[in-house]
């Protein structure tokens, strides 16, 4: 069909009618191209990215144990750009024969904050700790603070102070001290650098190969055709086996389960979607993209103390929020939980992903298990829900104020346990 401009006009203000929708179209095609822009990243950018980073290595403002593979040697090659997602920088790198992710928060060294110089290894141990204290629940006596450095820094920091100590006096001499100060610094601004440094002896998260600035590289573990529904041909994750995604499911209830119980305080995945989970060699399913993972006491004080006249105003992301509606106040706890968003984003077949539902189709052996997912995704008290709160339509209604219950952010053991057996009972 074809629609002339001619024809959306009538005949007496043509002209003016047709220059109008013209400069519309106009105005519609250029959003969309900056929209596209802004999300889709180039290769020529990419490379402008990682050479500047070069630059600045080669100028003695950053430093990190991968600087000289990726600006020496060579042996870190760019093979191309995933997104730049509110100036996120992910990029698919060679090293070594294997493939690495290199991310970075923000695109340039200067877009962090900088310079904070300080003179003694120790009080750089002792900056370190008390970051990471700081933004994670870290048992107290689990760690000194010489071990949380190490996490965080996966070079040598010694080598840097002798070679400055030894240059001393000759003004020329970059200091690399300040090199790996500004390092470590721009590394510590980015809360999923830090999440997945500390826990690398969980399963949780990707590998952690090493750094350079404010890039750190991670190993190569995509969400393939069953998590990744947009990149990935619908047709394709429809067909796919149940023998194939009821694993992938299971793992992902064991990951929100792990989320729930392994930390001194819950880890609320607050962006849940299926491309934010890869799926390793050895199987293993891992979070990915962990920038809105939260833990608990940092979620209750980023979702209080706004202002709200309903539940859906105190929410962030995929963490709902509860208001306190006479004081307009939003009450800083989460009235859904971990597994209650896995059941309605990931695992369900309905609503926005009626085509990508991992669950979808089960085998006639486990025929409660569509309306238990059903049930875990839309929960009625007491599955998922405070008590005393209600689900109406999308948004949660609490009749009486939580604060008269001890609060519960995670969904019990229980329906962790009914989901898993029928899982395993699916695939017997
Ligand atoms: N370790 C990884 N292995 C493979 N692919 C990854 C890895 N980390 C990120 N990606 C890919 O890059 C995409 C964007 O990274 P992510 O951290 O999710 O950024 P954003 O915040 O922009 O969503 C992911 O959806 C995934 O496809
Ligand atoms: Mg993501």
């Amino acid at each position: 069909m074809q629609i002339s401009l001619g024809r959306l006009c009538p005949r007496r203000r043509r002209s003016r009618c047709c220059l109008s929708v013209a400069m519309l179209f106009v105005v519609v095609v250029i959003t969309i191209r900056i929209f596209i822009a802004s999300v889709e990243c180039s290769r020529e950018e990419s490379i402008r990215i990682l050479k500047q980073l070069c630059r600045e290595y080669y100028n003695g403002n950053v430093v990190g144990n991968l600087c000289s593979d990726l600006c020496d040697t060579y042996s870190l090659q760019f093979v191309g750009c995933i997104n730049y997602h509110g100036g996120k920088a992910v990029f698919r790198m060679k090293w070594k024969e294997e493939t690495v992710i290199l991310k970075a928060k923000k695109q340039y060294i200067n877009d962090y904050n900088l310079p904070i110089y300080i003179e003694t290894l120790s009080d750089i141990v002792k900056m370190v700790a008390d970051s990471v204290n700081f933004n994670l629940p870290v048992k107290p006596g689990t760690f000194t603070d010489k071990e949380l450095f190490t996490k965080l820094w996966k070079d040598d920091f010694e080598k840097y102070i002798v070679h400055d100590e030894l240059a001393a006096g000759n003004s020329k001499t970059i200091s690399w001290k300040r090199a790996a100060c500004n390092s470590l610094w721009s590394l510590l601004q980015q809360d999923e650098y830090q999440l997945i440094a500390l826990y690398q002896n969980y399963s949780y998260f990707p590998q952690l190969y090493g750094t350079c600035g404010h890039f750190y590289a991670l190993n190569n573990m995509p969400p393939g055709d069953l998590l990744s529904p947009f990149t990935a041909n619908i047709v394709k994750i429809w067909n796919q086996p149940w023998k194939s995604r009821a694993p992938v499911a299971l793992k992902l209830i064991n990951l929100m389960q792990n989320f729930d119980e392994t930390f001194s305080q819950v880890l609320h995945m607050c962006d849940m979607k299926g491309e934010n989970f890869g799926i390793s060699e050895d199987g293993t399913v891992r979070a990915i993209d962990v920038d809105m993972a939260i833990f608990e006491n940092r979620l209750e004080s980023d979702l209080s103390y706004s202002n709200c006249t309903k539940h859906d105003d105190c929410s962030f992301f995929d963490c709902h929020g509860w208001c306190d509606v006479a004081a307009k106040r939003c009450f800083g706890i989460r009235t859904n939980n971990n597994l209650q968003i896995l059941c309605e984003k990931i695992l369900q077949s309905h609503g926005s992903n009626a085509f990508t539902g991992l669950l979808h189709s089960p085998p006639s052996s486990v025929p409660e298990l569509t309306s238990i997912i059903s049930e875990c995704a839309v929960p009625s008290p007491p599955m998922s829900l405070l008590p005393g709160c209600t689900k109406a339509g999308k948004s949660v209604r609490c009749l009486i104020t939580p604060d008269k219950y001890p609060i519960r952010h995670r969904a019990e053991k229980k329906y962790y346990d009914i989901l898993r057996a029928l899982i395993v009972k699916s695939l017997k």
